[in-house]
Parts: structure tokens; sequence; C-alpha cells
């Protein structure tokens, strides 16, 4: 029934699509092929998890210097979509698509793709990664809606029952769910000055002071002078919910998807206006036994 189901396979662990865009098989290829810069930076989430949040604010961090004298309507942010900023190796770099990529290091990158099948020069290299990982009940429903939203006008509507039997059973695009984000936070405790693991609850707790350990983490801290003069909460309110979705109201990033489907709620906790506590205990269940002894938790209502 269209984007969570599309066409998935099993590999190393892991449920890939293949669709026009992406396949098993480009997961397959990009890991011998691929090569990583050690100055490179990636993004790695499970989709839904804020993606588009954190690729503006890493594009933006990274340039901030260069776009600090400019009019602030000239800034990328202010007329594209972050996706267009920050491309998903897997999709755009693989397919050649062409980007606002830099020549000038750092490259920054995105992925999808779950730990175990990363591009092996990634592993190697040093690069530095950054994880974002959101509440696995705001994850399936935000995938809900999207898929929704992406659904051919052929395929059925994808019932919310449905798409939580799928996710509670690890089905969903990279999932499931628990082992991505358990493979990635394992590396950030082994690896910290390679790997930074968010959540998107704490970034929107904390936005400010999250910003700034990123920028930190990114190798762009800001300086006193910086902060004094307003350029952290200039980069937050440049990156926020509001900014984004209001400049990406119009227009397509593909043929098949409205810039503006990135951009639903935005939202810590919209999960208890759509799971039953039957399902929310079943989540719950599944996310304590999972992350047993891991440094990850939400507030479990069971
Ligand atoms: P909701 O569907 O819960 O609203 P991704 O970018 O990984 O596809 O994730 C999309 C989710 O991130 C959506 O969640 C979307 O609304 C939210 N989002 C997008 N931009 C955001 C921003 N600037 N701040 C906070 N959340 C944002």
């Amino acid at each position: 029934k269209g984007w969570i189901t599309e066409n998935l396979y099993m590999y190393q662990g892991f449920w890939h699509q293949s669709s026009r865009r992406i396949s098993v098989e480009t997961v397959m290829a990009l890991q011998d092929t691929f090569e990583a810069h050690p100055t490179d930076i990636y993004l790695a989430t499970l989709p839904k998890s804020g993606t588009t949040w954190l690729k503006a604010l890493m594009f933006a961090l990274v340039n901030k210097n260069r776009y600090k004298h400019n009019r602030l309507s000239t800034h990328p942010l202010l007329v594209s979509n972050p996706h267009d900023c920050l491309p998903f190796i897997e999709t755009e770099i693989y397919r050649n698509t062409p980007t606002y990529i830099d020549p000038h290091s750092p490259r920054l990158f995105a992925t999808h793709i779950p730990y175990t099948s990363l591009p092996r020069s990634i592993i190697n290299s040093g690069c530095r990664v950054v994880y974002l990982c959101r509440n696995p009940k705001d994850v399936l429903v935000s995938m809900f809606h999207f898929a929704n939203k992406l659904r051919e006008k052929s395929c059925d509507v994808m019932t919310f029952e449905e798409t939580f039997e799928l996710f509670s059973r690890g089905v969903m695009p990279t999932g499931p769910y628990w082992d991505h984000v358990k493979e990635y936070h394992k590396v950030s405790v082994d690896h910290p000055d390679n790997v930074l693991f968010l959540t998107y609850e704490d970034m929107k707790k904390d936005t400010t002071n999250n910003v700034k350990r990123l920028a930190e983490f990114l190798g762009y801290p800001f300086t006193k002078k910086e902060e004094a003069e307003g350029a952290v909460q200039g980069i937050v309110e440049l990156c926020s919910f509001q900014s984004l979705s209001e400049v990406n109201k119009h227009g397509n990033l593909r043929e098949d998807i409205r810039n503006h489907a990135f951009f639903r709620e935005g939202k810590v906790g919209d999960w208890t206006n759509h799971l039953t506590d039957e399902m929310s205990c079943v989540l719950d269940e599944i996310t304590k036994e999972k992350f047993y002894g891991l440094d990850i938790s939400w507030d479990l209502s069971c």
C-alpha cells in the first residue's frame, strides 16, 4: 500500500525499499564504492525523526560565516527546501542529482542507511556522524501521515491500525526502528568524538543549548561575540518549524512530493492523539525490552 511497504527487502537485518528512487542494490553498491572523506559530516536518521530540521541546522551552522554578512533573504534556507541543501547519499548522491554540494570541505550528507550497512569508507574514515532519534510513537504517527500523503492514487489508504501493526513488527523503511537506533547509539557510546547522538525531544526542549552543542561537535562553535550578537538565536529561528514550513508552503521537492509534506505538526507527543492505551503499551513494552540497559528513554506510560 505505497510508501511504507513498497517492495521491501530485508538486507543485513533491515528493511529497504525498492522504488524508482532507491533500491537495496543502491545500498549494497554504496557499501563498496562510496568514498568518504575524513572531513565529511553525515546526518543519520530513521525517516520521520526530524531529518529535515537537522539538515537545516547542520547546513546553517557549517555555513554560518559565509552568510553572516549577506542580507538574510539570500540565505538558501529562505528560498529552498533543506533536502536540497544537504543531499542523501543513497538517493541524490548515488544518482548524481545536482545539489548544493560545496567543493570546499566539509561535505555535508545525510543517510537513512542503518549503521551495519553504511559504506565502509564512512566507518573507516573517522568522519563525524550526527544521529537524531525520536520517540517511536511520534515516528509512527508522523510516518502514518507521510505515507498517506505520498500514496499513489491507485493505492488504498493505509489505516492507522495497519501502520501500527507493521511498525511494531519492525516494518518501516530502514527499520526495525529499535535496531536502527540501538546500533547508532552503541557507536556514539564507543566513539563519542565521532558520533553525536541527539534526540528530537531534547532538541525541542532546549533548542538553543543543543544547537550550541551541535555547533561544537561540527567544529563550528559560536564565539562569545557571535552569541552576544544573537547568532545562535538567528539560526534557531531560521531553522524553526515556523520559518521552514512557511518557506516550503508551495512547490515540489520532486514530481511526487510536495515541499510541505515534510512539515506537519512539528511537536512532541502528538502520539497521544492517535494511539489507544493498548497500542501505547505494546510499543512501550517493546521499547523497554529492546532498549534495556541503554541510556535512551522517553516517558513510558506502561
Ligand atoms: P510530524 O509529522 O510529527 O509533525 P523527517 O524530516 O525525518 O521526515 O521528519 C518529519 C517530522 O519532523 C515531521 O513531524 C515534521 O513536522 C517535523 N519537522 C520538520 N521540520 C521541523 C522543524 N523545523 N522543527 C521541528 N520539527 C520539524
